[in-house]
């Protein structure tokens, strides 16, 4: 896939595919263009040219709201919606239980008596994981998150990875940009670069 802005080539021949139930952790430098990529995954940006397919399927015949559903992407620096955690990661699910937005607090390693915080008061490694109990509250086929762990101290983010490994069992394909090596050494199946190579 290759994708241009502002007259240069951000993306140019990358190539990566995701496998229900497997964790890829795509590594590559700061600049490479692994957020351009992803924001691609999900509609957000549209490639110059290569084609995205979800099941075989071009994404570009799917409209913009089924592939956000079936593609999740939480971002490298989440912003919240204003009103409470739980409005945050309840937003836009209909019939959510606190039973629901509890396990998804918890799966990112939150307290349940968090729901009830204001979203605009919280810290910025607060906000990554109500980003990612917000994405864990759905179910999508595709996970992508854009350095999940970056705000996160080692004992949140280990937790974070576990979770990673548990939506993966249930078939998602799961995909995370990071630069922390070690970090995607330990938790995915295959660490890749914007090239779908596996990194030696
Ligand atoms: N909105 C934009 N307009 C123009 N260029 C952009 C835009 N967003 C990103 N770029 C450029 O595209 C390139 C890739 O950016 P991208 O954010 O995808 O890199 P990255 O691999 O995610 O880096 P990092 O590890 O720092 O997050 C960079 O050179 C960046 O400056
Ligand atoms: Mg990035």
């Amino acid at each position: 896939m290759r994708l241009r802005r502002d007259g240069r080539w951000v993306l140019d021949g990358a190539h990566l595919t995701l496998r229900p139930g497997t964790i890829t952790a795509l590594v590559a430098p700061s600049g490479a263009g692994k957020s351009t990529l992803l924001r691609c995954l999900n509609g957000l940006l549209r490639p110059d040219a290569g084609t995205i397919e979800l099941g075989g399927r071009d994404v570009g015949t799917l409209d913009a709201r089924e592939l956000r559903r079936r593609v999740g992407l939480v971002v490298q620096t989440p912003t919240m919606l204003p009103g409470t955690v739980r409005d945050n990661v309840a937003y836009a699910l209909s019939g959510t239980t606190d039973a629901a937005v509890a396990a998804a607090l918890d799966a990112a390693g939150l307290p349940a008596a968090f729901a009830d915080r204001d979203a605009a008061g919280l810290s910025g490694g607060e906000r990554a994981r109500v980003a990612l109990a917000r994405a864990f509250s759905r179910s999508p086929e595709v996970l992508l998150l854009d350095e999940p762990t970056a705000a996160l101290d080692a004992g949140t983010a280990e937790l974070v990875g576990a979770t990673l490994r548990r939506l993966a069992d249930r078939g998602i394909a799961v995909c995370l940009a990071v630069h922390d090596v070690p970090f995607a050494r330990a938790h995915a199946d295959r660490v890749v670069g914007l090239d779908d190579r596996e990194l030696g």
